[in-house]
């Protein structure tokens, strides 16, 4: 198995709500929801799956020989122009890195593993991490790591970062792991030094929490009445801006103007903080973290 689908069965049970209708996997990987979702559907149905990485899309295309289904190398950011013209019973999005990115030290996600400092999901577009940690003021680095990571040690992080490029260039991630490992406080943890700040590179060089702000708004809009969206993350950055993005929003009125608004709600939360069993985190650890959350869309705006 390349990557175990997480929350498989819980997220393919809440999405297919209508064997007949379409649906898009914005996040495809290795294709875990995909393959579960076209036994699902019927023969009439329809799957278009997006991937922002192109071995995930190479992938789909080598092994998804399906006439209901439709691969593209794109970003799920993109949906509003993939579906200009069609709406939707159900949208996924499972958010984060596939198990093959961290296995492919090439690819450069991996502080266990010695490859270029790169960890974009697409390698043709943007820059690498060592690109922008090379030049990146000092200020700059500290906020990533604070923002992105929540990293308590990210000060001294970021100074032996920039004292250290002063000789050599950081290109590697074994480099990057030494220097982080120099400047962490040396208390016991139960996690290793680097993987905050690596977390935090990976969310900023590949933009990820603006893309799903800006996704989840236009799967609002793409997703029919009575259809479904559903959000598997792994971080409280990714959750919180998931809550907030389908929350009913007050329209604030002048306090003369005398109104009561009438709200219209848009969406139900039909399973909040869905969480692995003690059986899926035992066979997948990289599972531990996951938080489901499913929304219905109950009026139009
Ligand atoms: C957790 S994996 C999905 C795994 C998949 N559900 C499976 O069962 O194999 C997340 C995938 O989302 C992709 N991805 C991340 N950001 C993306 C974006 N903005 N648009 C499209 N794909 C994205 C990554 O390249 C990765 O392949």
């Amino acid at each position: 198995m390349l990557h175990f689908p997480v929350l498989l069965e819980e997220a393919v049970g809440f999405l297919v709500c209508n064997s007949n209708g379409s649906y898009a996997d914005c996040t495809f990987g290795r294709g875990g929801h995909s393959k579960l979702i076209l036994e699902r559907i019927s023969e009439t149905a329809e799957l278009t799956a997006l991937d922002k990485d192109p071995e995930a899309f190479a992938y789909g295309k080598q092994f998804f020989n399906d006439k209901r289904f439709k691969i593209l190398h794109k970003s799920f950011n993109e949906i509003d122009d993939i579906f200009k013209t069609q709406s939707l019973d159900g949208i996924l999005f499972d958010l984060g890195t596939c198990s093959t990115h961290f296995d492919d030290k090439s690819r450069g996600f991996s502080f266990k593993e010695d490859g270029p400092l790169d960890m974009r999901f697409d390698p043709n577009k943007g820059e690498p991490v060592s690109e922008w940690i090379n030049a990146a003021s000092e200020k700059d680095i500290i906020d990533v790591l604070f923002k992105y990571g929540q990293e308590k040690n990210a000060r001294s992080i970021a100074k032996a970062i920039c004292l250290s490029r002063k000789k050599n260039k950081i290109t590697r991630t074994s480099s990057l792991t030494e220097i982080i490992l120099s400047a962490s406080s040396r208390k016991i943890s139960k996690i290793h030094p680097a993987t905050k700040s690596f977390q935090a590179l990976r969310i900023f060089i590949n933009n990820e929490l603006d893309e799903l702000k800006a996704a989840l708004e236009k799967a609002k809009k793409i997703i029919k009445v009575d259809g479904i969206i559903v959000v598997i993350s792994f971080h409280s950055l990714e959750d919180s801006i998931v809550k907030k993005s389908f929350k009913t929003k007050v329209k604030a009125f002048p306090r003369e103007i005398p109104i009561n608004p009438v709200i219209t709600k848009e969406f139900n939360c039909i399973a909040k903080k869905i969480r692995p069993t003690a059986n899926e985190i035992s066979s997948n650890k990289r599972s531990r973290s996951a938080i489901m959350r499913v929304f219905k869309k109950i009026n139009a705006a």
